[in-house]
């Protein structure tokens, strides 16, 4: 069993997703206790942006760190991502790895019927945190609907959210939109 946690907000400690991942995780293996965490810091240690260079297999270097995240993402049982939302989108710095993880034949392949995920069999968990309040599906998300397309389109349907928001609402809001996501947790 193993467990992919990536964090990415840039807040470090001050960060909501990164408290609500960590207390994911660890709730987790409360359950899986044999399980193997890989942790990715995506602030800490950010993975280059792609580039035509990278793409083009140019860079042995980061020829193998794309295929060392590859391997990982398609090896996981669990995803657990923490997201914030940044400019109604994510972090530049998990935009990278999306990128470095959507690979044609590796977890995606196109046939004459469209596209087909190839790296199913796993469970997602979009660790959310927001200041304002959007709810589901609104038109002004591109975050945690963007990271639901991206497991989707690599074939992991299996999609749960924890959601914290109104975060920068007040301190009522904030701890509110806290509880909730705890709740979640608990019951994941
Ligand atoms: C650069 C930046 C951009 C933000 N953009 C938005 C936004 O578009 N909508 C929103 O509701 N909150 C926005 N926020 C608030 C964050 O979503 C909120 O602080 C959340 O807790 C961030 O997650 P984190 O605490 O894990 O970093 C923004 C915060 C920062 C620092």
């Amino acid at each position: 069993m193993k467990i992919l946690h990536i964090d990415s907000s840039i807040m470090g400690d001050a960060s909501i997703s990164r408290k609500l991942s960590q207390a994911l995780v660890q709730q987790l293996q409360t359950k899986h206790a044999d399980a193997q965490v890989d942790y990715l810091d995506l602030a800490a240690a950010p993975i280059p942006h792609l580039s035509a260079e990278i793409l083009m297999g140019q860079n042995v270097e980061q020829s193998e760190l794309g295929e060392q995240l590859v391997q990982q993402y398609l090896d996981a049982d669990i995803v657990v991502v923490g997201a914030a939302m940044y400019n109604f989108g994510l972090s530049s710095a998990l935009k990278a790895w999306i990128d470095r993880i959507s690979v044609a034949g590796r977890t995606f392949k196109y046939t004459e019927k469209g596209p087909v995920g190839l790296a199913g069999d796993k469970k997602a968990y979009i660790v959310s945190s927001r200041g304002g309040v959007y709810g589901e599906n609104s038109p002004f998300d591109f975050q945690e609907g963007l990271l639901k397309t991206v497991f989707g389109f690599t074939g992991v349907t299996d999609v749960s959210i924890i959601r914290a928001e109104g975060v920068n609402m007040g301190e009522e809001a904030k701890e509110k939109g806290m509880t909730e996501a705890l709740a979640q947790i608990q019951a994941a």
